[in-house]
């Protein structure tokens, strides 16, 4: 029965086997309200950034950054995100065509009126970014032994977005912006970076310091879309 997930386990459940399951761990923190309205402005501010200033990023501080995105869950505790950190100016500027070159393809399908709009879009901050990431899944990892993925294998894809969006609160807590660059070519991105030929394309991203902190989307704010408020079925 479906609702049956979301109850309570019957207070006779076994848990004798895994005692340690049960024991309370005596340094967790305790989250207080002005934790909570914290993180809610964390939740409110953090924006896709496309306008980046030049500046590097602080000794470290990337590193501490992928090491809070590894924290994210994944099915069956796989961890199939596999960063990759572009620097070489080669394979940069591969993406940098790429993206050009779908871009343009995406200029050309808008609808009837709204190509003017879509020009004048900023849509990735590649060019003044310092800090260019991509972000793979390893499609058949063994860590996670398959749980979880058995009839839905894009579990794995999924995971791999948990670690981004970890990211993206970590970067924007941390004083950064990210911006997600979703239109490029995923072949040619991942020939371009040399990477394993299993790996699947999640996204690649610009990272650094923000020209502007703003708490609206950009595409809000040039007109192309509005936040709605949550779509809720009841049943
Ligand atoms: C899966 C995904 C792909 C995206 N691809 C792009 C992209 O290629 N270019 C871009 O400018 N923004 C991209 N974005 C950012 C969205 O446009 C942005 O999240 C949305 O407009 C809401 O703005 P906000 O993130 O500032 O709240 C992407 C976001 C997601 C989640």
């Amino acid at each position: 029965m479906g609702t049956e997930a979301c109850n309570a386990p019957p207070s006779d459940t076994p848990t004798s086997d895994a005692p340690a399951l049960n024991a309370p761990a005596l340094d967790a923190p305790a989250f207080d309200d002005a934790f909570r309205q914290q993180l809610a402005e964390l939740f409110r501010w953090r924006r896709d950034v496309r306008r980046f200033r030049r500046d590097a990023l602080a000794p470290g501080l990337l590193e501490g950054l992928l090491r809070m995105a590894d924290l994210a869950p994944s099915v069956g505790l796989s961890q199939p995100w596999r960063f990759v950190t572009v620097d070489d100016p080669a394979r940069r500027a591969a993406v940098r065509a790429s993206f050009a070159q779908c871009n343009a393809a995406a200029l050309a399908a808008q609808q009837a009126g709204r190509g003017g709009l879509y020009a004048r879009l900023k849509l990735a901050g590649l060019d003044d970014a310092p800090c260019h990431l991509a972000v793979f899944a390893e499609p058949d990892p063994a860590q996670g032994h398959g749980l979880g993925r058995g009839t839905m294998p894009e579990m794995v894809q999924y995971s791999a977005v948990m670690a981004v969006h970890t990211l993206w609160l970590a970067a924007r807590a941390a004083g950064l912006g990210l911006g997600w660059v979703s239109i490029i070519d995923p072949a040619t991105v991942a020939g371009a970076l040399d990477v394993p030929g299993e790996w699947g394309l999640i996204g690649y991203f610009c990272l650094g310091y923000p020209e502007a902190e703003r708490d609206t989307p950009e595409l809000e704010l040039a007109g192309w879309e509005r936040r709605a408020a949550p779509a809720v079925l009841r049943r």
